[in-house]
């Protein structure tokens, strides 16, 4: 049985890229479905606004940017990254399909956005973060960051527990399967609780809420402190 410690050691950044390579083909039938309920909930929370611009980091097939482009709400900029070049191509297809045409997809890294500093309102990421390292969720927690407009909102939908010492149904079987096959045949995701690293990254009004649902989650909602309130923090803290 692989000795897994579950809140760090993930399938290598390149073994994911290429389990979703594969995902593609049926993700939506097999996997989307188990995963919708927290995911929406994460896109309310959100509370998007006409005007604004929002990036959704690890879209997979397109279903968050299928459900906003829905509201036809040409206000509404919708930017969308995963670096998986076939799950890229796959959410376009999906929203060329649906007539939507007000979409920017990028395959692109959530460690090394191609995005300038300030640029989007909302940064949204659905079961994406839960397939990185600690170090790692960190970096991209500092893309996030610095790619938000200050006051901008991030919203974090992950696999997730109530409480950190609990071991999932999910842990088990990661437990016991051998490490290089989560990727491939369970998607590579393992529960995370992420407010902690999120505050760390210099967030504010950071709020976690546990959901039970088929795949237990966590949505975790922030803010960019606006440039005033870091100076005087800074200030304060020298
Ligand atoms: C579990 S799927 C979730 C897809 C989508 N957010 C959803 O909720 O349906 C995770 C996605 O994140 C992408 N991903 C994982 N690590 C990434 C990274 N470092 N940068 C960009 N995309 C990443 C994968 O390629 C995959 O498409």
């Amino acid at each position: 049985m692989a000795d897994l410690n579950l809140l760090d050691e993930v399938p290598p950044s390149w073994q994911i890229r290429r389990a979703y390579d594969l995902w593609s083909i049926c993700y939506d039938k097999l996997a989307a479905p188990w995963e919708h309920g927290p995911r929406l909930r994460g896109l309310e929370a959100a509370g998007l606004r006409s005007g604004e611009k929002v990036l959704d980091v690890g879209v997979g097939t397109g279903a968050i940017p299928l459900r906003i482009l829905a509201r036809r709400d040409q206000e509404i900029r919708v930017f969308a990254v995963d670096f998986s070049l076939r799950m890229v191509a796959k959410a376009r297809r999906r929203i060329a399909a649906a007539g939507c045409a007000n979409a920017h997809l990028v395959a692109a890294d959530a460690r090394a956005l191609p995005f300038p500093e300030r640029a989007f309102d909302v940064v949204y990421s659905a079961y994406t973060l839960d397939l990185m390292t600690m170090k790692d969720v960190s970096l991209a927690l500092s893309e996030f960051r610095r790619v938000l407009k200050p006051d901008g909102r991030m919203v974090l939908v992950n696999m997730s527990k109530k409480h950190p010492g609990q071991i999932g149904w999910f842990e088990w079987i990661y437990r016991a399967m051998p490490a290089s096959w989560v990727a491939y045949l369970l998607g590579g995701c393992r529960p995370v609780i992420l407010d902690g690293l999120v505050r760390q990254a210099r967030f504010i009004n950071v709020h976690r809420e546990f959901v039970r649902d088929m795949i237990p989650s966590e949505i975790v909602v922030a803010r960019k402190p606006r440039e005033n309130r870091v100076r005087e923090q800074t200030l304060c803290q020298s």
